[in-house]
């Protein structure tokens, strides 16, 4: 990857994270203290999506630093991963007043943020982190069904996971949410794989690996 790239993706995630900053789009800048765009790696091979801000994140403006997000970062340890390396953000930008759930029309006006910031990094591997994050790659699947499990839609390998603030304070959740981390390491590595050996194949050839 060349560093011009990685500048261009920088700047573009900095030019998203400034209109997120100033967004009226929804009722939820009225109670914000600030907005909490995402952070971490620009050219992340893994994005991690959450619901939505808490009282932390709305304080601080960044995703994942209350108790749910030291949580997060030894799940992160679990799979291998560095904060640094990843890119972390929500589905909804702005925290909903007393951490109730982000209404339909707060998520609606939230989407197409995420979108342009899926657009920019492009990850191989995309994890959900509860049930609103899931939605926008399986609208009709239950989180105890899929939790854990890779299947490749479009150009992402998707990974739906149990949100970490729900798993905190249920122990057989929690038991659950980290076996499943410790499987997200192989699962990038198998993506990793798959990438390079699309990149190798000559074009005429059908890929040989099928993973997810
Ligand atoms: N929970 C989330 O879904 N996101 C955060 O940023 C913090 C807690
Ligand atoms: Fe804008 Fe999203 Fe914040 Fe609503 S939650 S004000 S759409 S950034």
């Amino acid at each position: 990857m060349s560093e011009e790239r990685t500048e261009n993706a920088e700047e573009r995630l900095a030019e998203i994270a400034a209109r997120v900053r100033a967004c009226t789009r929804c009722d939820l800048w009225r109670t914000r203290t600030q907005a909490v765009p995402g952070e971490g790696n620009p050219r992340a091979e893994v994005m991690f999506i959450g619901e939505a801000p808490g009282y932390h994140e709305d304080r601080q403006g960044r995703p994942f630093v209350g108790a749910a997000g030291q949580f997060l970062n030894e799940l992160l340890a679990r799979a291998g991963l560095r904060r640094e390396e990843v890119y972390i953000t929500n589905v909804v930008k702005c925290r909903p007043p007393g951490n109730r759930d982000p209404l339909p029309d707060e998520i609606a006006a939230c989407a197409p943020y995420l979108e342009e910031q899926l657009a920019v990094i492009r990850p191989r591997v995309v994890v959900t982190l509860g049930r609103y994050s899931m939605a926008r790659w399986f609208p009709n699947e239950k989180i105890s069904r899929i939790h854990g499990q890779a299947r490749r839609i479009g150009e992402y390998v998707v990974v739906p996971m149990y949100h970490p603030a729900a798993a905190l304070h249920q122990p057989a959740l929690k038991e659950l949410v980290e076996k499943d981390f410790d499987k997200l390491r192989e699962i990038v590595a198998q993506a990793r794989a798959e990438a390079a050996a699309a990149a190798d194949a000559p074009p005429e050839q059908p890929q040989q690996m099928r993973l997810f």
